[in-house]
């Protein structure tokens, strides 16, 4: 039966511990799955503008031996030209698998429930399982562990946090997250997070004051304070966001050998400073590259094995 990982929850633990080492693998030897995808098509279903998801999946799809058909919001008007099931249908009869970035992430849902072939997240507004991925797979390089490494996250509730509170709590990381109380995380997927966290053995709490949410934190994350589709409410967010900056001054509340993480894009000067970016602290472009492999051991894990 084709599977589908739209959220974190869409895999079991040990499929994730499984993926990480797989995605290890693949970036310790380039040739890993060099001919997995021989003749496999993949088309990447874009309703946002993109460079990592985008960049990473075409160039893995590529060293695993298949083929790239990209599809923008311009081409295929995925709701507008005609019903999203119809395009789930039809392409499924063209391509192995597919790869979708939805504003509604029910939009992904029906299209992963029309089609006949496995469908990845590439981001919803409400997860963003790759990044997750990815973001795990540079925590165990840098700690070695999960258990025991406490993340804070300070900014907004939003799909990169959902997704990495989701992982955090399937590995056993401590994760606290700092929002302003307006843009907590969704109430669903925190409740779950919380649950996932119990049986897993982590801690997950919200804190409204950064400051206290950064104390003994391992690593510090944040994401825009704007996501794809917020830009009309752009003014008020910076206004409410701008205790939530990832500065200097913060990180002074922090473990003083902490580490800093960033989905990018950055906008530097609002969520994050240029000197915290650029600093030694920053593991943002280590987590960039990681897309690529754990891209390639998702690709492994859904398409590759059934042959
Ligand atoms: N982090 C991330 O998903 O980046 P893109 O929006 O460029 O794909
Ligand atoms: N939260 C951001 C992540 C971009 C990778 C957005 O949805 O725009």
């Amino acid at each position: 039966m084709k599977r589908d990982v739209l959220t974190m929850t869409d895999l079991s633990v040990e499929e994730v511990r499984e993926l990480l080492r797989a995605a290890g693998e693949c970036k310790r030897r380039r040739a890993v799955g060099r001919k997995a995808l021989d003749r496999n098509i993949v088309a990447l279903v874009f309703q946002k503008p993109s460079m990592r998801t985008r960049v990473a999946f075409e160039v893995a799809v590529l060293q695993l031996g298949g083929s790239v058909v990209y599809l923008g919001q311009e081409d295929i008007q995925l709701g507008q030209r005609e019903p999203i099931r119809d395009v789930a249908r039809v392409l499924s009869a063209y391509v192995n698998g597919i790869v979708i970035r939805t504003f509604a992430h029910r939009d992904a849902e029906e299209f992963a429930a029309y089609a006949r072939v496995p469908v990845v997240n590439g981001l919803s507004d409400l997860m963003h399982p790759c990044q997750a991925l990815a973001d795990l797979l540079t925590i165990k390089e840098q700690f070695g562990r999960f258990k025991g490494i406490t993340l804070s996250y300070i900014g907004d509730g939003n799909n990169v946090l959902h997704s990495l509170v989701e992982g955090c709590a399937m590995l056993g990381v401590d994760a606290v997250v700092a929002t302003p109380p307006r843009y907590r995380p969704d109430r669903a997927v925190w409740e779950g997070a919380l649950r996932l966290a119990k049986r897993h053995g982590a801690s997950l709490r919200w804190e409204r004051d950064p400051r206290v949410a950064v104390r003994g934190a391992d690593v510090v994350y944040t994401d825009v304070w704007v996501s794809m589709g917020k830009e009309a409410e752009r003014r008020q967010r910076l206004k409410t966001f701008r205790r939530y900056q990832l500065n200097e001054t913060l990180l002074r509340h922090a473990k003083p050998g902490c580490r800093v993480m960033h989905c990018l894009p950055a906008h530097r000067g609002e969520e994050i400073t240029d000197g915290v970016m650029e600093s030694g602290r920053s593991l943002v472009f280590e987590q960039a590259e990681n897309r690529l492999h754990v891209h390639k051991a998702l690709l492994l894990m859904l398409l590759a094995r059934k042959k």
